[in-house]
């Protein structure tokens, strides 16, 4: 499939079993995991990287339709040049390693962010990824990388106004990097912190949050069950009172 052809849209979602559609994951407590072993910060991304093969698996056996993780922020080009370059290498490799399995068990592969700042070999690396599995519709799996909410938000406003486009609420979402999947319905955040860290902003307004104390390289099987039951349980009133709620879902 050409780039140029329009992505096929994401399947429907059965949500009789309050699945939610749209997974998006902080996946922090890298570092700390690490270091907690007396090991080199790096060896915490790389055992996060298995977590996030293994939340992929997951997230195809429970029906989630979209998974979207944050792997790379605006802000982490603050942090030591050794562990930056690692990272970026640890991206080059992940997506030689993964792409041919992301493929074939239905997976597509999107990596919004800015391609500003990064190496070469990494940003021919994520288009050849986003090529190879462009026709695929089991799961949407967006990886945030060199990515940040704001920057988002202004490169949108900056193309609307590149096209001399009016500014809408609907024009702004549709220029966003995730403008092919329907807003989060649940958002993760392992590593014990309670902050959004500038992750989605605009496409979060109404996402149910989850916080985990756990480590994102420990972040396992039951842990994510936990945040789809807890999310099951949530009554999502995108400003209506319980009752209209209640009165819509009875109908
Ligand atoms: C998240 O883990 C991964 C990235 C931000 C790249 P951290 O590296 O932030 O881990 P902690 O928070 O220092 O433990
Ligand atoms: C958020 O984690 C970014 C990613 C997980 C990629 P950080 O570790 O960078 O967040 P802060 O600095 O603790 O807010
Ligand atoms: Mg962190």
């Amino acid at each position: 499939m050409s780039t140029s052809q329009v992505a096929p849209p994401v399947p429907p979602h059965d949500d009789s079993g309050r699945v939610p559609a749209h997974v998006a994951i902080v996946m922090d407590g890298n570092g700390r995991w690490a270091r907690q072993r007396l090991l080199p910060r790096v060896a915490g991304h790389r055992a996060g990287m298995e977590t996030l093969r293994r939340v992929v698996g997951w997230s195809l056996q429970r029906g989630v339709r979209v998974l979207t993780v944050f792997a790379f922020s605006s802000e982490n080009w603050n942090r030591p040049q050794d562990e930056v370059g690692a990272i970026l290498r640890l991206m080059v490799q992940a997506l030689i390693d993964e792409v041919p399995r992301l493929a074939e068990v239905g997976v597509r592969l999107h990596v919004p962010g800015s391609r500003d700042g990064l190496p070469a070999p990494l940003v021919d690396g994520i288009a050849e990824a986003q090529r190879r599995t462009a026709g695929n519709g089991r799961l949407v799996l967006n990886v945030c990388f060199n990515y940040g909410g704001r920057w988002d938000i202004v490169q949108a406003a900056q193309a609307l106004a590149a096209r001399g486009e009016p500014v809408t609420e609907q024009s702004l979402a549709a220029a966003l990097t995730l403008a092919h999947v329907p807003d989060p319905d649940l958002v993760i955040r392992t590593g014990g912190e309670q902050r959004i860290s500038n992750f989605l902003l605009w496409q979060i307004a109404y996402s149910e949050l989850f916080f985990s104390d756990r480590l994102w390289p420990a972040f396992d099987e039951a842990e994510f069950d936990r945040a789809l039951a807890a999310y099951a349980q949530r009554q999502r009133r995108f400003g209506r009172t319980p009752e209209q709620v209640q009165s819509m879902l009875a109908a």
